[in-house]
């Protein structure tokens, strides 16, 4: 069972508690998350061949200082950078470095921005010039995978119903669902209740209603669902190291569906789309 709170009244997360935030809470989730998705589209331009994950670290940590935000992964845990930079079999987490991008390389750039206290966290895929008919295929899926987890998520409906739309949808196109990450609930906090899970059963976990603010986050490989964390504690790749791909939007749940409060001012948030 789970309970429902207004989200003023609570300071941390409490597990089976879902905060639900009133009209203050989805203006300041509409700000962080336009910034967020500015400062995605802003690195568009800057992913071809030669750069590294380091220096698109680094390009977003100066736009968030230039607009006033904090990235929220920033000494996170220990972890010690603006955007996770997960490339190729990288499933998620993967740490900005000295690796420059390679030409037919995909990669994943997560970057949660926290603005007035709020936190907007998408990531998208960035193809690095021209890239292969199979990684093509596995972003065309993940992006659609999310926009069926997005049309579920209305009010009335379940968790697991956007977990198993999701599901359907990927396992159709033959390909598989990560079970080792989820969406989770954000807002004054980064991580908050509800675990958004990207497999289910249609009408199992937490009915969703008005006010729930949380993100979709699917991990979608070509290969076998199974992950392996690396040494370095963060690095989660795909155990049969086969391509992988993640796309993620931040929405609130309204009276009549819900609102997207990551997308791209410029139309840039599936990269296909400009092909
Ligand atoms: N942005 C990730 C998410 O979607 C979380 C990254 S936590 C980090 O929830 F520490 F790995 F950066
Ligand atoms: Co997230
Ligand atoms: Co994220």
């Amino acid at each position: 069972m789970v309970n429902y709170v207004d989200a003023t009244s609570q300071a941390k997360r409490t597990p089976g508690v879902i905060p639900l935030h009133g009209a203050e809470g989805f203006a300041g989730m509409r700000k962080a998350g336009r910034l967020t998705a500015e400062a995605l589209d802003m690195l568009v331009e800057h992913v071809h061949p030669g750069v590294t994950t380091g220096e698109l670290d680094q390009l977003a940590l100066q736009f968030a200082r230039d607009h006033g935000a904090v990235p929220a992964t920033l000494f996170y845990k220990g972890y010690r950078h603006s955007v996770c930079t997960s490339i190729n079999h990288v499933v998620c987490h993967g740490i900005p470095g000295d690796r420059p991008l390679r030409e037919g390389d995909i990669v994943n750039i997560d970057l949660t921005l926290v603005v007035d206290g709020w936190h907007g966290d998408s990531s998208r895929m960035y193809p690095v010039g021209e890239i292969s008919r199979k990684a093509e295929r596995l972003i065309r899926v993940t992006y659609e995978s999310l926009a069926r987890g997005i049309d579920a998520a209305v009010p009335g409906n379940t968790t697991g119903d956007i977990g198993a739309a999701i599901q359907r949808y990927a396992e159709a196109e033959r390909t598989s669902v990560v079970r080792d990450f989820v969406g989770h609930g954000l807002g004054q906090l980064f991580h908050d209740e509800p675990n958004i899970l990207h497999f289910g059963t249609p009408g199992m976990g937490p009915r969703l209603k008005p006010g729930m603010i949380f993100t979709i986050e699917p991990m979608i490989n070509l290969g076998r669902p199974q992950v392996k964390i690396l040494n370095d504690g963060w690095t989660a790749v795909t155990r049969d190291r086969t391509l992988s791909a993640q796309c993620e939007h931040s929405i609130g749940i309204t009276e009549t569906g819900h609102e997207v409060f990551t997308a791209s001012p410029a139309g840039l948030f599936n990269p296909l789309d400009a092909r």
